[in-house]
């Protein structure tokens, strides 16, 4: 059945546990995500960025959410607007059905400027009484993702800020996020700690110069019931890139979040945990496997059905470390 993020958080928060929310662009990420769920027992948070939404249409995505939760009908499901940038994107991933939207304000943001803060406050607070209105749920972002080591700014993060930015500048302030949530009402707080998205998060395994998990923890003790949010939280394992570099590929060594750091995460109130490039260094990097150990196949599902393995055993083994196995 279809929840919204704020039932399956408060269940998280009541229960102490984390839910990984896997990006979702085809069926085969849909049906390596459900059979894992189905495998462990766990809750899904299914969630589609606007790119995602482009690449499928949001016609079929919200079929495809429909045949998930139809062939899967024990296990619920979250179907959430992974960064949505406007009132527009929110409030039509609601008409086709998703159950939670993410408004992330804090992408046109300046780093820091008092001008910024006011539109991330003001636009997610609107979308979140549109949202409310309808029952769905909102996550709002404080902050900017990016990297600690350079002090830049993802590419999609923290666009109006020009040069390197300093850890400060960077990382979610928790005094504003005291303000920004009750001024906002959003079932959920994307912080910012460090990570960025995609592979090349850290250059080194992360210590806590890097991976600010202390940040977590100061916006925990301010705000004890609100529902925090993890992003750019794969952790890169290095039997995906040498999976990926055994046949053919051309990764840079690199680090991602290690999932004993979400671990501790999870235990300061991190609740959504959010994975996409682990899944697809699973999937493609079985499609390089089999690609080059049968060089004269051609059937895709000879490539899709070892790669939907590949990644049903990555989310098993996230939701069993987060603790979500078992609480379906
Ligand atoms: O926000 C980042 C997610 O990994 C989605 O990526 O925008 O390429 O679909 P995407
Ligand atoms: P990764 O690139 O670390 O998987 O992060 C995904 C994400 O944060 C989607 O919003
Ligand atoms: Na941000
Ligand atoms: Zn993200």
């Amino acid at each position: 059945a279809l929840i919204t993020l704020r039932q399956l958080l408060d269940h998280a928060a009541e229960h102490d546990y984390g839910v990984p929310a896997f990006n979702i662009n085809n069926m085969e990420q849909g049906l390596a995500i459900m059979r894992a769920a189905e495998a462990v027992d766990a809750p899904v948070i299914l969630q589609a960025s606007r790119g995602a939404r482009n690449y499928a249409g949001d016609i079929m995505l919200r079929h495809l959410i429909q045949a998930m939760a139809e062939m899967f009908p024990h296990i619920p499901v979250c179907m959430h607007q992974d960064h949505g940038n406007n009132e527009a994107t929110c409030t039509s991933a609601i008409r086709h059905g998703f159950t939670s939207v993410m408004m992330d304000g804090s992408l046109e943001a300046d780093a820091k400027t008092a001008a910024s803060y006011e539109y991330n406050v003001e636009i997610t607070r609107a979308v979140t009484d549109i949202a409310h209105w309808v029952g769905a749920s909102v996550e709002g972002e404080l902050g900017v993702l990016g990297n600690l080591e350079t002090g830049e700014a993802a590419e999609e993060d923290g666009s109006g800020a020009s040069g390197k930015l300093t850890r400060d500048q960077m990382l979610t302030d928790p005094e504003q996020s005291v303000d920004f949530v009750r001024r906002t009402k959003c079932d959920a707080l994307a912080i910012a700690c460090g990570t960025s998205h995609g592979a090349y998060k850290f250059t080194r395994k992360p210590d806590g110069e890097i991976l600010a998990m202390s940040t977590i923890e100061a916006i925990h003790k301010r705000l004890p019931t609100t529902h925090l949010v993890m992003h750019g939280s794969s952790s890169v394992p290095q039997y995906l890139q040498d999976l990926i570099n055994a046949h053919g590929g051309e990764m840079p060594q690199t680090y991602g979040v290690p999932v004993e750091e979400i671990e501790k995460g999870i235990k300061m109130g991190v609740r959504k945990v959010n994975i996409d490039t682990d899944c697809r260094m699973a999937i493609t990097g079985t499609y390089r496997r089999i690609a080059q150990e049968n060089p004269d196949e051609f059937d895709p599902r000879k490539f899709n059905i070892p790669a939907m393995e590949e990644m049903t055993k990555l989310c098993k083994d996230r939701y069993e470390r987060f603790g979500t196995a078992g609480h379906a």
